[in-house]
């Protein structure tokens, strides 16, 4: 594929949407236009491009809609002459999708289907659609092995079950329609511009403001962590040079357990900013609580494929990564500040009554 012309990006405001787009209009050639479609549900801030909407003028347009609403949608293929798409927007979220799985149902498969359906009545317009997908379609791995492009799919949350409807609807749309599809399933990603509800972030500012560190069950659940920035060089890459047809592992190798990446957060807190009012190391906040139900004990991808046929390979380490990502929060309070108001609390306030925290205390209760 070259570079596309009119790219439609939807959840541009959430956390890897957002990186996309500065990635793709700051760093690389591309030289047409994006159209962010987001429906700014709680977990997107604006802040994240609002310099972008500046630097970029014309090549960048925001508009406010749901994926799952076929009339808005339309409207918005035709409008902007939509030829590829890169399909981030999603609920993303474990711990809300197993409180609270409709919107999950209604976002991931329904948002999906109706990006695809739309995309395949104008298929000799669209050059690509790439989905975004997740490495829990797979389920959980034991102590050892590594999930494949050819592991069998197992999802255990309704969020990863979610997904994996998702990404057979968006496979069939190709064997069936022949639309050009290609799909990634990338593991836990990590850095600017992530909600505060997912552990990095989390422990990050309850690190800074001398809160407890909530720790899921015995905290031994393996995770294999990569750098956002990699991840949005990955989903490019595959844009450009990937087969059409074909899925692709994207992943980190950094397998670390959760109690590691939180001990590592405390020092790195501590080294960082200023130290907590008794002077104690921030590894004393750590709280081992309930674990969530259904907790996957283990995720590692083989990204062989992505290496060997595209030439990709991640650029920062964990210990790169993680300091550049404390950094990030620790200069960004404003950024931090808006996400934890306004369209967050009140999603929280109508589904929760005011005064939770964080969402796992729903199911902890
Ligand atoms: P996020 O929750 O930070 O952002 C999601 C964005 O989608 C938000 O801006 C939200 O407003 C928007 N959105 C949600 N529902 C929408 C709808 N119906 N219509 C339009 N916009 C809607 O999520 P993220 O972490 O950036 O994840 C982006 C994608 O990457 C998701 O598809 C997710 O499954 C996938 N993914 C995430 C990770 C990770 O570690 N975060 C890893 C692998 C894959
Ligand atoms: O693997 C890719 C997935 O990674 C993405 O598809 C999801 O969108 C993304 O949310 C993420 O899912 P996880 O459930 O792995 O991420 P989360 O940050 O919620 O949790 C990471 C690990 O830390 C997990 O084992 C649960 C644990 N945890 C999480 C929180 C929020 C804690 O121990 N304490 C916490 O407070």
């Amino acid at each position: 594929m070259t570079d596309a012309t009119n790219l439609l990006v939807t959840g541009g405001c959430g956390f890897i949407g957002a990186n996309f787009i500065r990635y793709l209009l700051d760093e690389t050639p591309f030289a047409g236009r994006i159209i962010n479609v987001d429906k700014l549900t709680y977990a997107a801030n604006p802040l994240s491009l609002a310099d972008v909407a500046e630097r970029h003028g014309g090549r960048y347009v925001f508009v406010k809609a749901d994926v799952a609403d076929r009339v808005a949608m339309a409207r918005v293929f035709d409008e902007y002459v939509v030829d590829t798409i890169c399909h981030f927007a999603a609920e993303s979220h474990v711990d809300r999708s197993i409180v609270r799985p409709d919107d999950f149902i209604q976002a991931n498969i329904l948002g999906t289907y109706t990006l695809l359906q739309l995309a395949r009545e104008r298929l000799p317009q669209i050059r690509r659609f790439h989905h975004v997908s997740t490495d829990e379609v797979f389920g959980s791995l034991g102590a050892e092995g590594f999930f494949t492009e050819e592991t069998p799919y197992r999802p255990n949350s309704p969020y990863s079950a979610s997904k994996a409807s998702s990404d057979h609807l968006a496979r069939a749309y190709h064997v069936t329609y022949g639309l050009p599809v290609t799909i990634s399933n990338c593991s836990n990603n990590y850095g600017p511009y992530q909600f505060p509800e997912k552990l990095i972030p989390l422990i990050i500012l309850n690190a800074l403001e001398g809160k407890t560190l909530p720790v899921y069950g015995d905290g031994k659940n393996v995770r294999d962590w990569l750098y956002v920035h990699d991840h949005c060089m990955a989903i490019w890459r595959i844009m450009q040079a990937g087969h059409v047809g074909e899925t692709y592992n994207i992943g980190g190798r950094n397998e670390l357990e959760n109690i590691t990446v939180v001990q590592n957060i405390c020092d790195l807190v501590d080294e960082l900013s200023a130290p907590l009012s008794d002077r104690k190391a921030r590894r004393k906040l750590i709280t081992f609580v309930k674990d969530r139900p259904g907790h996957d004990r283990r995720y590692a991808m083989d990204c062989t494929k992505m290496e060997r046929e595209l030439g990709w390979r991640p650029t920062e380490s964990f210990a790169t990564g993680l300091c550049q990502t404390v950094e990030w929060y620790l200069a960004h309070p404003q950024w931090v500040a808006q996400i934890h108001s306004g369209e967050y609390l009140r999603w929280v306030a109508e589904h929760y009554g005011s005064g939770l925290t964080s969402v796992s205390t729903a199911y902890n209760s």
